[in-house]
């Protein structure tokens, strides 16, 4: 181990950084005429990125035991692609806003370790960086302030962030892997706040699709990788339940949509009714497993983007757009190529750009 690389102590939500910074310096490297972040190849080599050492975390987010069961089998997709070419999209979406609005204001939601600043800046943004207090700590430790750039350490859901931030020449928003880690009545309360203080202010943001759960992925790989993978994903639902709150295990129940249930709420119960599955009906119980462990944390997602215009009249979608459909595939393995056309074709991962 490295003495002189810093160790990043984060629990809860806070830890799930690490994840796509790796993504985006590891894309840089190794694709880096598809994507390219010097700053995040810099900062990425300065930490200690042992992502696997969930032990100390005291309260492990579900998610992040999944990613690190799935990145231990080595398959052949590299889960960084979806913060490097979400990224991607971000920068070309804030440079044209810059063109009409040269001295805007930015607001990167839930910006992590995130460098996105570095990557386009025009020399006239104003640009803050929102984060929960412990981040901002680390962030600030890592990163120092550069010029017109300020940090701001507080929940994206206390309103009062809104009013450190000039609005004269606009306000564009991005939130980079944020809101899957939200209730949905937090995502609802957060629109409300941007919508109550940047009339014609904009956000792009990332989403994963609620109406393909982890599951249909999983049905990509062959039968002996599939076969590791559950067992993977069965072992870190169970490190999850082992410290799960009791109301997440009875939502995680409630909202579970398999051909056939558990017979009671206890681990041991769900692992009986996994065991006698037969390969096939395995298959179909992980695509709702998943999707009901994703639902117990109460991460959020979204089947329709209309749904949010639904909730706030004053939100207009401006686009949506499939996490990797602008990415050139000639420089990809076949295994990423095919990873990325079954992700843009079935809706898993998109890009919204709203305006509030
Ligand atoms: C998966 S990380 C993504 C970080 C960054 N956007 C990126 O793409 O690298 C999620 C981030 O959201 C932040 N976050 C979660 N809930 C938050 C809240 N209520 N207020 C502010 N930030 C929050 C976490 O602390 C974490 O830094």
């Amino acid at each position: 181990m490295n003495q002189d690389k810093v160790k990043v102590n984060l629990s809860g939500v806070s830890q799930t950084l690490l994840a796509p910074l790796r993504g985006r310096a590891q894309v840089s490297k190794e694709y880096s005429s598809l994507f390219y972040d010097a700053k995040a190849i810099e900062l990425a080599e300065k930490i200690e990125m042992d992502l696997d050492d969930d032990s100390s975390a005291s309260d492990v987010h579900f998610q992040v035991l999944m990613f690190n069961a799935i990145r231990k089998l080595n398959l052949p997709v590299d889960p960084g692609l979806f913060s490097a070419f979400r990224a991607k999209q971000f920068d070309e979406k804030a440079k044209a806003f810059f063109t009409e609005h040269p001295h805007a204001s930015v607001v990167n939601i839930g910006a992590g370790l995130d460098t996105t600043f570095y990557r386009v800046d025009n020399g006239l943004v104003h640009w803050y960086d929102l984060d929960l207090p412990d981040v901002i700590d680390i962030r600030r430790q890592l990163l120092p302030e550069p010029d017109r750039v300020t940090y701001i350490a507080k929940s994206l859901l206390d309103p009062s962030w809104c009013k450190d931030i000039n609005t004269e020449g606009g306000v564009f928003m991005i939130a980079g892997g944020v809101f899957a880690w939200l209730e949905e009545s937090q995502v609802k309360q957060f629109f409300s706040i941007l919508a109550d203080n940047f009339p014609d202010g904009e956000i792009v943001f990332d989403n994963m699709s609620r109406s393909d759960g982890f599951g249909l992925w999983i049905n990509q790989f062959s039968q002996e990788q599939r076969g590791a993978l559950q067992t993977a994903l069965m072992d870190a639902m169970k490190s999850w339940w082992e410290k799960a709150r009791q109301d997440q295990k009875d939502k995680m129940i409630a909202t579970l949509e398999t051909p056939t249930k558990p017979k009671g709420k206890e681990w041991t119960d769900i692992e009986a009714w996994w065991n006698q599955l037969s390969d096939k009906e395995k298959g179909e119980a992980m695509v709702g497993l998943t999707t009901a462990f994703r639902g117990g944390v109460g991460m959020w997602t979204l089947r329709d983007v209309s749904e949010i215009t639904k909730w706030d009249n004053r939100i207009t979608v401006i686009d949506q757009v499939p996490t990797f459909r602008d990415v050139p595939r000639d420089v990809l393995s076949e295994d990423m190529r095919r990873y990325m056309d079954y992700s843009d074709e079935s809706g898993r991962s998109s890009v919204i750009h709203l305006r509030v």
